[in-house]
Order: structure tokens, then sequence, then C-alpha cells
């Protein structure tokens, strides 16, 4: 069988990034036997600099030094940093995994914009690019003929961009709502089960890597609500930003108004509603199907011909994640 090359940059290996790239080790054969591809990531970019290797770089090498913090030891390390990588280094379609700055929206912005203007896909699971210039990053990429694909800016490994696009194509969209972020449902999860401080149950999400770089997003709703703009952009047609969502989130939530929840059969979750445009703490009955604990995720969403659906899932996680980075790639080159 002839496979067809695919040449991948990786931008940003944290979390997602090294995650992506061993769901890739370890479903590269299923890949190459169903869509007779062989995905090659030809350049790594960090900070500092990146690993360039047109000839496909060997990830399990590439892990090993970055779990070290190593990765500068690679043979094939060069101070070249990602923007020059994507003017320099030719590949199919750009994974741009860099921290959510939602103030600036960089370095993701640039990234992304570069990337497109160049001719190549772009797959990202950063939200704040996506947040805060979602229609001028649609525009740049239609009027570049490529695609840019964002199914794990929204709920990790949850698929909800590419429901609507697969599976309800021919409904409209009535409302959505639901708890878009893990770690504040986590927190939120262990307050109410163990009864610890909001402190301890954020520093065990940070531990099992499942909070945001600063995660006052998670906290402070932020995180959600670009989740929001992103929803309603691309599923709900409207025209907003990061900056039309207003956001309350869970730092003022006390043990005592978790308790007092408990009373009323109740538990309090952070809320996302796309309709409305807002993001809040909202009392959910106990046997409502958004009362997911951990850092699960659910999705609410009303259509006209398809009526009401919810989804649940993982939210958060490097390998979870990277079923949404792949099931983008896929859709792009099938
Ligand atoms: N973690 C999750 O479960 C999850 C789920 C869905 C979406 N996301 C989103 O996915 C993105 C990545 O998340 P993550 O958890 O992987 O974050 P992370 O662990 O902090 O990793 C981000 C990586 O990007 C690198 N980086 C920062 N600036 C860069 C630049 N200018 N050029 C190249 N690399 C750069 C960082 O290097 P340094 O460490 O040296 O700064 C780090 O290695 C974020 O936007 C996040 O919101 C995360």
């Amino acid at each position: 069988m002839k496979l067809k090359n695919i040449k991948l940059t990786i931008i940003g290996f944290g979390e997602i990034g090294r995650g992506f790239a061993r769901v890739l080790l370890e479903k590269k054969r299923f890949i190459e036997r169903e869509y007779e591809v062989d995905l090659k990531v030809v350049a790594v970019c960090e900070i500092g600099g990146s690993i360039i290797d047109e000839d496909g770089i060997d990830l399990e090498k590439a892990l090993k030094l970055a779990e070290n913090k190593e990765l500068r030891k690679h043979e094939n390390w060069t101070s070249m940093k990602a923007l020059d990588v994507i003017k320099k280094v030719k590949s199919d379609t750009v994974l741009e995994l860099t921290p959510s700055d939602i103030k600036s929206g960089q370095p993701g912005l640039k990234h992304i914009k570069e990337s497109l203007m160049k001719g190549m896909h772009v797959v990202t699971s950063n939200k704040a690019p996506l947040a805060l210039k979602f229609s001028e990053l649609q525009k740049i990429a239609n009027s570049n003929k490529v695609k840019l694909e964002y199914e794990a800016t929204v709920g990790g490994a949850l698929p909800i961009i590419n429901l609507r696009k697969h599976a309800l194509q021919i409904n409209k969209i009535e409302s959505i709502h639901g708890i878009l972020n893990g770690t504040s449902n986590y927190v939120l999860t262990k307050m109410a089960e163990e009864g610890v401080t909001m402190d301890v149950a954020l520093k065990e999400a940070q531990e099992i890597g499942i909070a945001e770089a600063d995660p006052g997003y998670d906290i402070k709703g932020i995180d959600t609500g670009a989740k929001v703009a992103i929803l309603a952009n691309s599923l709900m047609d409207m025209n907003v930003s990061f900056n039309d969502i207003e956001i309350t989130g869970i730092k003022d939530i006390t043990p005592e108004a978790i308790e007092l929840a408990k009373k009323h059969n109740c538990v309090i979750k952070l809320i996302g509603d796309v309709n409305r445009l807002e993001v809040s703490p909202r009392l959910i009955p106990i046997n409502h199907p958004l009362n997911v604990s951990g850092a699960m995720n659910a999705i609410m969403i009303n259509a006209d011909i398809a009526k009401n659906i919810t989804i649940v899932g993982h939210g958060a996680g490097g390998i979870e994640t990277a079923s949404s980075l792949l099931s983008d790639i896929l859709d792009i080159i099938s």
C-alpha cells in the first residue's frame, strides 16, 4: 500500500503537544491502514527553539527528552522560533498548541494567521485566538483555501463542533449551555464531596495537569467565557468576541454556599450559556443531566429537528484532547 505523506508542525510541546505525540505513536498503524496516510511530524516548536527534520521526527525520542526538559539536546534542535519555522518549513497542517492569552491572543494569533497565509491548514486547541478573532481568522482561511479546525478548543475530547458539522447538518441550533471547564468542575466536585477548600482542590487539579497554566483562567470563568464565544460563532452563527461575554466565576463560592445547595438537593456548577452570552455559577438539581462530577464536561444542545441532546465527556487532558486534534486532522485529509 502506497501511503500519502502528510507533514505536520507542532507548536507548543506541553501537556497537549506531548499527549498528541503519544497518541499519534499509538495510533500510527491504524491511521496508515484506515486512511492510507503517513502523518509525519517535521517540526516541534518550543518557546526557545525547534526540532526540525523534514524526514519525520522520532517522536519517542522527542518525548523522552521533553519529559526531562532536555528537548534542546536533540541533534536536530535549532534556535529557530515558531514563526520562522512556519515561514521556512513547509508542512500540510500546523498544530497550534500554545497557552491561551485571552487579552492579546498571542502567540497563537500570529502563528495561526501566518500558517493560514502560507497556505497551511491549522488545527488548534488554543481558545484565545478564536474567542477574540473568530471571523477574521475564518476569512483568512477561506481566502487562502485552507481549513482552520478547532474541535479541541471546546470540551477537550467532547465532539461538539464536529457533532454539529457531521451529524446535525440540517438542524438549527436553538440553545447551548453547559459545563465547559473541567478544572472548575473538578474543584466544585471536590469541595462538595470531600469538604476541602478551593485552594486545596485547585492544587490537586494542577498536579494532575488539567488546570490552565494560569488557573485563574479556570476559576474566574475566563476559560468558559472563551468557549462560549467560540460556540456562539461556530454553532449559532453569532458574530461575537470574548469581550461580549458577561462572566462571573466560582472564586467567591464558599463551602457554606455548597452546603446550602446540598440542603436543597442541588449542586453548584459553573455554567456557560451561549444564548445569553453569559458565564455564571448556577444551582443544578442533583438528578439533572448537567450534574456531572470531577473534570467531566457536559453540554446540552437544543436543535429544531433533533431536539434535546446532552453530551458528557472528558473536557481536559493531553491524551483525551488528542482525540479531537486527530479527528480534525483526519477530517482535513479525508
Ligand atoms: N491541558 C488541557 O487539558 C487542554 C485541553 C484543551 C485545550 N487546551 C488548550 O491547549 C493549549 C495548550 O495547553 P497545554 O495544557 O498543553 O499547555 P502547556 O502544558 O502550558 O503547554 C504549552 C506549551 O507551549 C509552549 N510555548 C509557549 N509559548 C510558545 C511559543 N511562543 N512558541 C512555541 N511554544 C510555546 C510552552 O513552553 P514553556 O513551557 O517553555 O512556556 C509549553 O511547552 C492551551 O491554549 C490550552 O488552553 C488545554
